[in-house]
């Protein structure tokens, strides 16, 4: 495979770049901005990779990528999250919704070449959770978002249904949650992550949310992006994810478990976010399985081992946590 990922240099990015290459694979990397800030932690090696600074939103970027690197896959990542979003709505339909289009017409472009258009969507694309009485959620559930983020990609899952029935192009997409791991940092879900690293800092932090949310660590979100990018799977694919659905009060329990230090210096504001939990991932499971499910206790071990070595170092930045 010759793997394309856009939005490379972000926290998908660079462990989707990390599991691609164990595997062998040729990688091909595209973010509007050379930053290696999160690759140089999680996957050094990948320095050596063609690297294409540009926009998705402006023609003939993706498409030039492809025909110069012999691209046959895609994963696409790049947009801007909720609260970006929330800001700026017409940069944000521009980069998450025009940039996608970008997307599916150079893969529309090169339908000989590629195979697959791997793309993220989120539970933001769901209603908020009162509206789902049957649990666990299945897939195709009315969808009435209540950000302008969770609106965008409602509208990329209708485009690459689009881009299957007219023109053959074959995609999956998947809905996470709250995805945690080292090197997320944006978003407004990145509070769980900031969590374990204000653990490792042995410095007070409040999550700014409530409430049960799903938690998902990053190299179990990797493994579904690559599993379908490598699957010659047909149609327009749409995959609700599930990780460990536990309240923010258990989770600072198993974070204080793990860091006794932290103990009585984490906190939440007990207001939950306004996304739905309990989905069924039984098609994933069914399509891509066996699934990798990492107990939070693993993955918060291990991405607290990067901040380990970074405040070793002497580089543990803690702006984020006043
Ligand atoms: N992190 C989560 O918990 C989560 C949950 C659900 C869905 N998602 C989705 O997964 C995808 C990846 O999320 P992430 O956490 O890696 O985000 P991120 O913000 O870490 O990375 C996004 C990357 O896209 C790049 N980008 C932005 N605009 C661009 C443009 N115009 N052209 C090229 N590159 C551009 C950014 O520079 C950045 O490196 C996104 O589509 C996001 O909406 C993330």
């Amino acid at each position: 495979m010759t793997v394309l990922i856009t939005g490379a240099a972000g926290f998908f990015g660079s462990w989707i770049i990390r599991e691609l290459l164990d595997m062998g694979e040729r990688v091909v990397l595209l973010d509007i901005k050379k930053d290696y800030s999160r690759i140089d932690e999680v996957v050094p090696e990948a320095r050596s990779l063609p690297f294409i600074e540009g926009d998705i939103t402006a023609e003939g970027v993706v498409e030039n990528a492809i025909e110069k690197h012999g691209v046959d896959r895609i994963i696409h990542l790049a947009a801007l999250q909720i609260p970006a979003c929330r800001k700026d709505p017409i940069t944000g339909a521009m980069i998450n919704v025009i940039g996608t289009l970008r997307v599916f017409e150079a893969a529309k472009k090169h339908k000989d070449k590629i195979r697959i258009v791997v793309y993220a969507s989120s539970i933001a694309a769901l209603s908020p959770p009162e509206h789902y009485k049957v649990k666990p959620i299945p897939e195709d559930v009315p969808l009435r978002p209540v950000t302008h983020y969770g609106a965008f990609k409602v509208c990329n899952e209708l485009c690459a249904n689009v881009y299957w029935h007219e023109e053959g192009i074959p995609s999956a997409t998947f809905r996470p949650y709250v995805v945690y791991g080292f090197g997320r940092d944006v978003g407004a879900t990145a509070d769980i992550t900031r969590a374990v690293k204000a653990a490792v800092a042995d410095v007070p932090f409040r999550i700014k949310f409530g409430g049960v949310v799903d938690i998902q660590y990053i190299r179990d979100i990797a493994y579904l992006f690559i599993t379908a990018a490598m699957r010659e799977l047909k149609g327009a694919r749409v995959y609700n994810v599930r990780g460990a659905i536990m309240h923010v009060a258990d989770i600072i329990r198993l974070i204080e478990e793990l860091f006794p230090n932290i103990r009585g210096k984490l906190s939440y504001d007990p207001t939950p976010l306004a996304l739905a939990t309990d989905l069924d991932d039984s098609a994933a499971e069914r399509d891509l399985g066996p699934l990798r499910k990492t107990d939070p206790r693993d993955g918060f071990l291990e991405t607290a081992s990067f901040f380990e070595k970074l405040k070793r170092e002497g580089r543990l930045d803690v702006s984020d946590l006043k």
